[in-house]
């Protein structure tokens, strides 16, 4: 499956994540987050990014067999994760868990379904330590898989920094999980014309180490294919 708005088609979402993605709240941070971080010069944080994640924490937990119920809560925190950017970079885990906190009850989470949603968001930034369960564990992979050249703002300006070109440099990304195996496989295609393997292992190592972290915490082992070899 690629990370594309067709992956996005094929899940049927329960009722609560869909009544989530119509929040008038949740929208406005989101486009707010995404234009601040545009104004920084980061890559895109908006809607894309945040289905994307949402919809890969779902189905890394429903397939490797977490209750339906622990699966929308990893889909609430993959879609809010990064809500708190609008209110400044360096903080925004924690921005974000507080802001989240009146989504959620507004959209019939109870409160504490809300406070592990609200601990998954604060976990998501990787250097934060301890990844305390499930629900944390499948965020932190969904959102460190995300690469794509989609994510890239300006394709004309991808020589200037090493995030846009490693991001443009991946021309397919696709996140497996093999539920027989207990594996969840990162396969990305990277056009090495544009950047280097080894620029991908600047950028990505810290994030790959934290993806290898949270999957042990889900009983499973973490993979990582670029150009059909094997890294990790
Ligand atoms: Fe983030
Ligand atoms: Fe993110």
């Amino acid at each position: 499956m690629q990370h594309s708005e067709a992956l996005q088609k094929k899940i049927n979402l329960p009722s609560r994540i869909e009544k989530l993605y119509k929040n008038e709240k949740a929208r406005i941070f989101i486009e707010a987050s995404d234009k601040y971080l545009e104004c920084l010069g980061y890559t895109e944080h908006g809607f894309r990014h945040s289905r994307i994640v949402s919809n890969s924490a779902y189905r890394i937990l429903k397939n490797l067999a977490y209750p339906e119920e622990t699966a929308i809560l990893a889909a609430a925190a993959g879609y809010l994760h990064d809500i708190g950017n609008m209110l400044g970079r360096e903080m925004h885990h924690k921005m974000g868990a507080v802001l989240a906190k009146e989504i959620l009850q507004e959209v019939g989470f109870s409160i504490e379904e809300s406070l592990k949603v609200m601990t998954a968001i604060v976990v998501h930034e990787e250097n934060q330590g301890a990844i305390p369960d499930e629900v944390a564990a499948s965020v932190v992979i969904a959102d460190k898989s995300d690469v794509h050249r989609s994510r890239v703002r300006n394709p004309s300006m991808v020589t200037e920094d090493i995030h846009d070109r490693v991001n443009y440099a991946a021309t397919e990304s696709e996140l497996t999980v093999r539920s027989d195996e207990r594996k969840i496989v990162l396969s990305l295609i990277i056009d090495t014309r544009i950047s280097p393997v080894i620029e991908y292992f600047e950028i990505f190592l810290q994030r790959m180490i934290a993806c290898r972290k949270a999957a042990a915490v889900l009983n499973a082992e973490f993979n990582l294919y670029i150009n059909n070899t094997r890294m990790a």
